[in-house]
């Protein structure tokens, strides 16, 4: 057993979906991205000392919080597998650096951060596959039903398909060098739970989904190819945002808006209301981000935040205390 005391991880944020691949496609980012502390306790189970950055909205109960669903899945697969005595709990400090319900994978930031922690107090003992399954653990909670398209890529880095659920299979895609994301979060919330029930209640035309298998090959396609006009042009869905995009005050605007200026695609990051746009060069996101801010607040009259960069490659990690 290790005798580290205490551990500080970082957890990105994730867009998820990527047009036409609901809930088989995600890519990390470089900003946001949760912080999660943790440190031995002699008093069993987990103990959720703070969370800081959330307004009061998020509950320090370890129950009731994905952080502390994700560290006790841990500790529990820890202790089911290896026959080694460990202290017996452990205290947690939640930093959010990321808005709530914002299609930014919050929760799954959350989730992979204490399922992290939890792992490198350990010793660093579980790989990628293990991770994910405890973060899951933490983002089934919140999210209505099981989705791996942010816990995957907040784990990993970089643009992950997943080929299967059961088993749960990922692929890590080929993420071409000038590639890079413009995100804005207009100041206003999507329900994940919420935003998924709409598209179980709803059935499907074939033709629909015929348009999503083209666009999702070419996207994989373009990947492999590097070629940025044509994962641009895959960035599109006919199955769930048009159910979804109703959900976000001026949608259609901003991506409009986004097109005219040059993006290479735009669509709705997870569930929304966060909406990214693909760009070939810093100036060209810098340039995409602000058109759709500013045309977040001319249509709806909505504050937003920007994040533009390149794709996280890393995933989560652990990072200096003052990091
Ligand atoms: N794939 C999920 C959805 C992501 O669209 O519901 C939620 O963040």
């Amino acid at each position: 057993m290790s005798t580290i005391s205490r551990i500080r991880v970082q957890a990105p944020a994730t867009l998820s979906n990527l047009g036409p691949g609901f809930d088989v496609l995600g890519m990390a980012i470089e900003q946001p991205g949760d912080y999660v502390e943790a440190e031995w306790s002699e008093a069993p189970g987990v103990e959720i000392v703070e969370v800081r950055g959330d307004a009061g909205r998020l509950s320090t109960d370890p129950t009731r919080n994905v952080v502390g669903l994700a560290a006790t899945a841990t500790l529990r697969v820890f202790d089911a597998r290896m026959s080694v005595s460990r202290p017996p709990g452990v205290r947690l400090w939640l930093d959010k650096q990321m808005p709530l319900a914002s299609g930014l994978g919050s929760s799954a930031a959350s989730s992979v951060g204490g399922a992290l922690a939890v792992s490198e107090l350990l010793g660093g003992v579980f790989g990628r596959d293990d991770l994910i399954a405890c973060a899951l653990e933490g983002e089934r909670a919140v999210s209505g039903g099981l989705h791996a398209d942010n816990v995957a890529p907040c784990v990993v880095g970089g643009i992950i398909l997943i080929r299967s659920y059961t088993p749960l299979e990922l692929l890590s895609l080929p993420v071409p060098e000038a590639l890079r994301v413009a995100v804005v979060h207009p100041h206003t919330s999507v329900v994940t739970a919420e935003a998924r029930r709409l598209v179980a209640e709803r059935r499907f035309e074939i033709g629909q989904a015929v348009a999503n298998l083209g666009q999702l090959g070419a996207l994989v396609t373009a990947l492999h190819r590097g070629d940025l006009e044509l994962l641009g042009r895959a960035i599109s869905d006919a199955l769930v945002e048009p159910i979804r995009a109703p959900l976000v005050p001026g949608f259609a605007e901003v991506k409009e808006a986004a097109l005219e200026a040059g993006a290479l695609g735009c669509s709705l990051s997870g569930s929304g209301p966060s909406v990214f746009a693909f760009a070939s060069s810093d100036d060209q996101a810098t340039h995409l981000g602000a058109r759709m801010a500013a045309r977040f607040q001319e249509v709806a009259g909505l504050d937003s935040d920007t994040y533009v960069g390149k794709v996280n490659a890393r995933g989560a990690r652990r990072v200096e205390e003052n990091e």
